[in-house]
């Protein structure tokens, strides 16, 4: 913490750095007033195609950050909801929406998130034509984007242009940290949820002040209202004012939260330009990663599984499934393990876990029933056997317990996953057929390729994101 001498100094010094990075950050007068411009073009064209087709069309607005000025100048795109009547079936909704799309759009293309849509460009700017339905209470939903009306409504009558400028800031702050974005696989702030922390704290660093004397897990409540109830595991609870059984930070980790606590204080106490300009690193390539094992003197294993035809949103926490319990498997079989990380290839997935020795000791320890149990005489006569392959016992335990002591089979590390990893619940899409052999190499026998670069960084490369980077090698 600091004196309030030096904490006056650093307020002034973020007045300074904020208000510069505002002027690179924020839109341009002609580019915000040729989005205004967009927005009732693009509405207008939909109408008229949805007339056309005879499409059963509710409504169409734009939303999101580009209806309220708050997208960074340098990430715009356009979110355009089409709201059709509550009891068009699913197949028809996506259909319609995906058809008005590409009447209206040039260069479609269908994305699919929770839910279908339609990525095209109009005048210029990316647009997501998004289908949904004209619902009447936001608190009962019936595809996961009908909310946002209500969300357009709820915060263009809250949000002045001071606000506004703040919630940009923001974003460009969490943005430098990696944390921006509550797709899967960024686990981060959504968009919305920024405006909300902005509205509710008042400016960047009304939300940092607050952050700073986090404790996970966090519950923002509203004042004068309960906070909404803790499911576990959750970092960050945060009720959606158009529907207060949802959770808004839902998509959040704990880790990225934990990194905006830490960052939080640093910034307040050190603010500089530094923290809204997001850094230009490579990542560690193979080599580097060989030469950082030698000095470290561990070993990495990297699992090799075929990549799923599956969407990055329901991709990404199956990998992360996959390398919990690949990490806790390898643990249990009595290898010291370091650390573990995932990554995503064109083709596959993988899975790498540093380990403290190649190889697991030869004697295996296994317990036994404490004596006076019925099970002592079974065990006794299975490890007494002339063909048991005991090394050392059966013997009594300092805690009155049975033992014996067996030699293993596979001791290397490689082996024993390509041996347990078919028994591994993995994730739907990723687990292997039980005649499978799964592809499990040690990094010195792996091709370089951009997803290893990532998962080794995020393995060997750690470090909070602000420091200065070293070479601790060795
Ligand atoms: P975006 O993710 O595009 O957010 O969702 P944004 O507020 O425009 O922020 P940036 O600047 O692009 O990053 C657009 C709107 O869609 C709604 C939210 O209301 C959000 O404001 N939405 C999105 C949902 O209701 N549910 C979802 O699953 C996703
Ligand atoms: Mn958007």
């Amino acid at each position: 913490m600091t004196d309030p001498a030096s904490g006056r100094a650093a307020a002034s010094e973020a007045d300074r750095v904020e208000a510069a990075v505002s002027l690179r950050i924020s839109p341009t007068p002609e580019t915000l007033e040729r989005v205004a411009r967009v927005r009732t073009e693009l509405v207008d064209r939909i109408r008229a195609a949805a007339t056309e087709r005879q499409s059963p069309l509710v409504r169409a607005l734009v939303a999101g950050s580009a209806a309220r000025a708050t997208f960074l100048s340098d990430r715009l795109d356009v979110d355009l909801f089409l709201l059709f009547p509550p009891d068009l079936p699913r197949d028809r909704l996506r259909e319609e929406g995906l058809a008005l799309g590409r009447a209206v759009l040039s260069d479609p293309e269908t994305r699919y998130a929770e839910h279908p849509y339609l990525r095209g460009r109009f005048a210029g700017f990316a647009v997501d034509a998004v289908p949904g339905y004209a619902v009447t209470d936001p608190a009962r939903p019936l595809s996961p984007v009908d909310r946002t009306p209500f969300h357009q409504e709820y915060l263009a009558a809250r949000e002045t242009p001071e606000l506004v400028a703040q919630v940009r800031l923001t974003k460009q702050f969490l943005r430098t940290l990696g944390v921006y974005g509550s797709e899967a696989r960024t686990e981060g702030f959504s968009g919305y949820l920024v405006e909300l922390v902005v509205l509710r704290f008042g400016s960047l660093r009304g939300v940092l002040t607050a952050a700073r004397g986090w404790r996970i897990p966090v519950r923002v409540a509203e004042p004068g209202r309960d906070p909404p109830r803790l499911p576990p595991e959750v970092a960050l609870i945060l009720a959606d004012p158009v529907d207060p059984n949802r959770n808004v930070a839902s998509a959040l980790s704990r880790k990225n939260l934990a990194t905006v606590i830490l960052a939080a204080g640093e910034y307040l106490d050190r603010p500089s330009e530094a923290w809204f300009r997001p850094r230009e690193r490579s990542l560690l390539s193979r080599a580097d990663a060989l030469e950082r094992l030698h000095a470290r003197r561990t070993h990495v294993a990297v699992v090799v599984l075929p990549r799923p035809d599956l969407v990055d949103d329901t991709l990404y926490p199956q990998v992360r499934k996959a390398e919990r319990a690949i990490a806790e498997e390898v643990g249990r079989s009595d290898f010291a393990v370091l650390g573990s990380s995932c990554a995503v290839d064109a083709d596959r997935v993988l899975v790498l876990v540093e380990v403290a020795h190649p190889h697991r000791p030869a004697v295996r320890l296994q317990d036994g029933p404490p004596a006076g149990l019925d099970r002592v005489g079974h065990y006794l006569e299975k490890w007494t056997a002339p063909d048991a392959p005991v090394l050392q016992g059966p013997y009594v335990r300092a805690d009155g317990s049975l033992a014996v002591e067996t030699r293993r089979g596979e001791r290397d590390l490689e082996a024993v996953l390509r041996a347990v990893l078919p028994r591994l619940s993995l994730g739907r899409d990723l687990t292997l057929p039980p005649s499978a052999t799964a592809q499990v190499h040690p990094l010195s026998a792996m091709p370089e390729s951009a997803g290893l670069s990532r998962g080794l960084d995020e393995l060997l490369a750690k470090q909070l994101p602000w420091l200065p980077r070293t070479e601790r090698s060795a």
